[in-house]
């Protein structure tokens, strides 16, 4: 056992998509904090977490990616080969949200959801796997959420990270003869700039999380860091849900909270 009191090692390089802010900026900042050097690939400017980065004593670089481009992705990884040499870990955690029913999701919002949370981290993985492999091997987080893994009322977000769930476990399989693990990563409720706007929705849920709360970016960060880490060496294919008992036990904590108010 004694190699379980040997320090945690992290990787050298890993890229973070949607890095300029929310849980992705928590995920970077955790990482530089770890000693990893951090690609952090936005849409929005990732500059200002560069500068706490670097101001806490870490290293970090800023990428403009929109990860529905696949030749954005191409040309990224080979900035980070020439620069860096290797890459060990990839976070796909660019995201967005569309909270509409099954009507009112049009065929725009459809395919914008859909290219953004399922294809980005395709092209990502597909773009990344091939210096991960000269590098002996690496890590893929997916963040998809618990809508992967039940049914949802927003069918494109819900399709979109069941997608992912789908793709991380292909990838796993496949990717596992270059020593490169997949896991996806299924977030409940958490506090970020995401869940903007639907105060009324979050308070409803709420009532349905038996921890009786939302997450903090940080309780997503130390999942995604154990599974960039050496030690979740083998474990791939996998699914991780943080989410408070949401999933596992929301239906009976809500039943059992309903039924002592009609007994009062
Ligand atoms: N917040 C939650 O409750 C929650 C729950 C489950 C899953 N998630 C997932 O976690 C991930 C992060 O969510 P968050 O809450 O931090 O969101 P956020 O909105 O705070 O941050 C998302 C980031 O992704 C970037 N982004 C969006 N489109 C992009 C694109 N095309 N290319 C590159 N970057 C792009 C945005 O600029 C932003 O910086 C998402 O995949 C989201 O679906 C969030």
């Amino acid at each position: 056992m004694s190699e379980f009191r040997e320090p945690v090692r992290y990787p050298e390089v890993v890229l973070v998509t949607g890095a300029a802010g929310g849980m992705g900026a928590a995920h970077a900042r955790a990482l530089a904090h770890r000693g990893s050097h951090v690609c952090l690939a936005d849409t929005a400017d990732a500059g200002p977490v560069a500068e706490e980065i670097a101001a806490a004593g870490g290293t970090a670089s800023v990428h403009a990616l929109d990860v529905t481009d696949s030749a954005q992705w191409r040309r990224l990884v080979a900035q980070v080969r020439a620069e860096r040499g290797r890459l060990d870990g990839l976070v796909n955690n660019a995201g967005i949200s569309r909270r509409l029913g099954f009507l009112e999701t049009s065929e725009e919002v459809w395919d914008q959801v859909l290219r953004v949370n399922l294809d980005g981290a395709f092209h990502g993985m597909q773009a990344a796997a091939p210096l991960m492999r000269e590098g002996g091997g690496g890590s893929v987080v997916n963040i998809s959420s618990i809508s992967g893994q039940i049914g949802y009322f927003s069918p494109s977000y819900s399709a979109s990270k069941w997608g992912l769930t789908g793709l991380s476990k292909s990838a796993a399989g496949e990717l596992a003869a270059w020593n490169i693990r997949v896991n996806s990563v299924h977030p409940g409720l958490v506090a970020t700039g995401l869940l903007d706007g639907a105060d009324a929705f979050v308070d409803a849920a709420v009532r349905s999380i038996p921890a009786g709360r939302t997450a903090r970016p940080e309780e997503v960060t130390d999942i995604v860091l154990h599974l960039l880490s050496d030690r979740s060496s083998y474990v791939t294919g996998a699914e991780i849900t943080v989410d408070g008992g949401l999933v596992s036990n929301g239906l009976y904590h809500r039943i059992l909270a309903d039924a002592e108010e009609v007994a009062r």
